[in-house]
């Protein structure tokens, strides 16, 4: 596996279509090492299919996508996901008859991330002691909070070199966002790179150095996060201040 000096992620003018719509045009990011970086924007921005495509999950129509120093557009999901790339997907999307720890170890994918299969079980019921509990527990029957656990959890299963989370606060109670956040911190924290697509603008804010904020799938604004805390356009948009 080739160490880089580089940038994590580096994606260059992607261009993303369903049929003959574009829904993503051109847009240009990075994610540096250990970095966490946001990516903001309304319904039907684009954020969703961006990561899908970045993934190999959707095809790209044009661009270039670099993982680890390799060009990886073309490449399937599962060759992506392979080398570390690991996506959290919007709505959890966990196996509801299977039980919260045959869920987690589905994560670990790769025969590395099995062979540190208990180790990272370790880890993850650290993080989230609500999992040990439920180790059993089939996964239909948490709660909706709960699951984002799972769902977390069983992408840190994977050993991620780059962890996307698309929406992990979608639906859930304050109490349990912040929860839920507190865990992301702490994976930053450890080093993981991360890129986050949230609606709860202000703890993307918090949690990442950097956003970028896409609108009709154009990138219209980036920078540090306290540079777009403060920037007119998203307190307006988002933050519900004029
Ligand atoms: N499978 C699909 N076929 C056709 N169009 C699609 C498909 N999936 C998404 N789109 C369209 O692409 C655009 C971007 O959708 P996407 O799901 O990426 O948005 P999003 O930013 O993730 O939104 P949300 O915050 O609601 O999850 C939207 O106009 C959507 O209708
Ligand atoms: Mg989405």
């Amino acid at each position: 596996m080739s160490t880089t000096t580089g940038p994590i992620l580096s994606v260059e003018a992607l261009h993303v279509k369903y049929g003959l719509f574009e829904a993503v045009f051109g847009i240009s990011l990075e994610v540096g090492p250990g970095e966490a970086v946001c990516l903001l924007g309304g319904n039907g921005a684009g954020k969703t299919t961006s990561l899908r495509a970045i993934l190999g999950a959707l095809p790209i129509a044009a661009g270039r996508v670099r993982f680890l120093g390799e060009d990886v557009a073309g490449a399937t999901a599962g060759a992506i996901t392979a080398r570390g790339m690991i996506y959290v997907p919007e709505g959890r999307e966990l196996f509801p008859s299977m039980t919260v720890q045959e869920n987690l170890e589905l994560g670990a994918i790769t025969r590395e991330a099995r062979a540190r299969m208990r180790t990272s079980m370790e880890l993850a019921c650290e993080l989230f002691p609500i999992l040990a509990k439920r180790r059993t527990q089939l996964a239909g029957t948490l709660s909706g909070g709960q699951q984002q656990m799972v769902a977390i959890a069983r992408g840190l299963m994977g050993l991620p070199r780059l962890l996307m989370l698309d929406e992990p606060s979608l639906g859930l109670a304050p109490v349990v966002v912040e929860q839920v956040y507190e865990a992301l911190g702490r994976i930053v924290r450890s080093g993981t790179p991360i890129i986050l697509v949230e609606q709860h603008v202000h703890h993307a804010l918090e949690l990442c150095q950097r956003g970028y904020v896409l609108e009709s799938g154009r990138i219209v604004q980036h920078g540090s996060t306290a540079e777009l805390a403060a920037s007119d356009r998203l307190r307006s948009a988002y933050l519900g201040v004029d």
